[in-house]
C-alpha cells in the first residue's frame, strides 16, 4: 500500500492521507474506524456501481459491526445536478441519518462530486470519505475537496469546498471499468505530466499499450504518481487562490463543451479536446515552445482520446459558455497553458492563468 498525504495548513487541521493500494476496500471497516469514527454510515453510490461495489460494500461494514445504509442515484454526468443533491439529502433526512453520520462517496467522479456536495451541506455539513472507482477518480477528482453539481448553465457552477477525512484507491476495482472510462482517466493522467512532470509524460507516451490493457505495474505507477502531482499541487493552494489553476489545463474548452453538449461527452474527453486545442494555444500565442501542441495530440491519440470538437457544440455557443466560466475575469475569459511539457506558464505577477482575445480563442477553435 502506498500512502501520500495532504498536508493543508491548520487551523483547523484538515489534512488527511491517500491509501492507494489493491484489495482495500476489504479493509473498510477497520480504515474508517481509524480515519472516520462515526456511528452512521451513508454511502452513496451511483446505479452501475451500486450494483458491482455497493451492496457489497455495506455487506463488509456490517461485518465489521458498523452501522451502514446504501443511497443510490442513476448514473450519468446529467444526474450530477441539483435535482439529484435534492433527492439524496431528502432521503437521509427521511432515513433518520443525523449529525453523528458520515457519508461514503463510492464511485467515479460524478458521486465523489455530487456526494461531497451532500457533506458540505447536510445538517451543515458533516464528514465524508472518497472511495473512487474509475481511474479519473483516483487520480484527480476524489483529492482537493472541491465539490459541486452542474447547471444547465455551466460545469460546477454550484459547489463547496469540503475536505474528505480520507481516500481510498483500491485498483482492484479498475477490473470492471470499462476502456472509454479508462482512456478519459488518462487524459488527467497526461494533464498532471504536462504540468508538472515531464518524465512522467514520456512514461504515459512510451507505455500506452500496457496501460490501456490495464496493466498493473504500469496503473499502479500511473495513480501513485498522479496522486502525488495533484495532492502536492492542492497542498499549496487549497482554495485555489493561485497556483491550483494549472489543474484547469484543457478544461475552459472542456468545460465549454461540457455544457454546450449538455454533459454527454464524458468529462475526460472533453479534457482531452481541451488540451489539444489549449496546446494549440498556448503555441499561437507565443507562450509554448514550438512541438508542445504536436506531442500532446499525438499522446492523446496514443490513448484513443477524441481531438476534435464534437458536432453538438458549435463554436459560438462554446465562447458564450467561456464567459460564464468560473475563470472568467471582467469579461475576458482566461487559460492555464503550458510553456512546454512539464512547466506550466505564469505571468510576471506570479499569476497561473492568462487572459486570451476572443479572436485567438476563436482562431484556434475553428482550426485555422
Ligand atoms: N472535484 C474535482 O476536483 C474534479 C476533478 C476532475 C473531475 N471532476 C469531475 O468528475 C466527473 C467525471 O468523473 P468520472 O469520469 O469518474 O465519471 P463517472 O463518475 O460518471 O463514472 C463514469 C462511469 O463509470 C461507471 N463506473 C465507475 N466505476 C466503475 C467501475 N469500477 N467499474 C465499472 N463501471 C464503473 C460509472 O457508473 C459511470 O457510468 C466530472 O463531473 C468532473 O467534473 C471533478
Ligand atoms: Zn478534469
Amino acid at each position: 500500500m502506498v500512502k501520500v498525504r495532504v498536508s493543508l495548513a491548520p487551523p483547523p487541521d484538515a489534512s488527511y492521507d491517500i491509501l492507494i493500494g489493491r484489495g482495500l476496500l476489504g479493509e473498510l471497516p477497520a480504515l474508517l474506524s481509524r480515519a472516520c469514527a462515526v456511528a452512521r454510515y451513508a454511502v452513496i453510490a451511483d446505479s452501475h456501481v451500486a450494483e458491482l461495489y455497493g451492496k457489497k460494500t455495506v455487506a463488509r461494514l456490517h461485518d465489521g459491526k458498523l452501522h451502514a445504509d446504501l443511497f443510490t442515484f442513476p448514473a450519468g454526468e446529467w444526474n450530477k445536478s441539483r435535482d439529484t443533491w435534492t433527492a439524496l439529502t431528502d432521503r437521509l433526512l427521511a432515513a433518520g441519518v443525523g449529525r453523528d453520520a458520515a457519508i461514503v462517496a463510492l464511485g467515479g467522479g460524478v458521486t465523489g462530486d455530487v456526494a461531497g456536495f451532500v457533506a458540505a451541506t447536510y445538517l451543515r455539513g458533516v464528514p465524508y470519505v472518497q472511495l473512487p472507482t474509475t481511474l479519473l477518480a483516483m487520480i484527480d477528482s476524489s483529492i482537493g475537496g472541491k465539490t459541486g453539481v452542474d447547471l444547465p448553465a455551466g460545469k460546477n457552477l454550484v459547489g463547496a469546498f469540503h475536505q474528505p477525512r480520507l481516500v481510498v484507491a483500491d485498483l482492484d476495482v479498475l477490473a470492471t471499468l470499462p476502456a472509454v472510462h479508462l482512456a478519459a482517466g488518462m487524459a488527467e493522467a497526461l494533464k498532471h505530466g504536462v504540468i508538472a512532470d515531464a518524465a512522467y509524460f514520456g512514461f504515459l507516451e512510451a507505455e500506452h499499450r500496457a496501460a490501456l490493457a490495464k496493466d498493473g505495474t504500469v496503473l499502479d505507477r500511473v495513480v501513485a504518481r498522479s496522486v502525488e502531482i495533484k495532492a502536492g499541487v492542492v497542498a499549496r493552494d487549497e482554495r485555489e487562490a493561485g497556483l491550483r489553476a494549472v489543474l484547469n489545463f484543457g478544461h475552459t474548452v472542456a468545460h465549454a463543451i461540457e455544457t454546450v453538449a449538455k454533459y454527454e461527452v464524458p468529462h475526460g474527453e472533453a479534457v482531452a479536446i481541451g488540451m489539444a486545442h489549449e496546446a494549440r494555444l498556448a503555441e499561437r500565442l507565443g507562450i509554448a515552445a514550438a512541438g508542445t501542441a504536436d506531442r500532446v495530440r499525438l499522446a492523446l491519440e496514443h490513448y484513443h482520446l477524441p481531438l476534435d470538437l464534437p458536432d453538438t457544440a458549435p463554436i459560438d455557443d462554446l465562447i458564450a459558455a467561456m464567459h460564464r466560466d468560473k475563470k472568467a475575469r471582467g469579461g475576458e475569459v482566461r487559460f492555464a497553458l503550458p510553456r512546454r511539457v512539464g512547466e506550466m506558464h505564469a505571468d510576471a505577477g506570479g499569476g497561473w492563468t492568462t487572459p486570451v482575445p476572443e479572436q485567438a480563442v476563436r482562431g484556434v477553435l475553428t482550426g485555422g
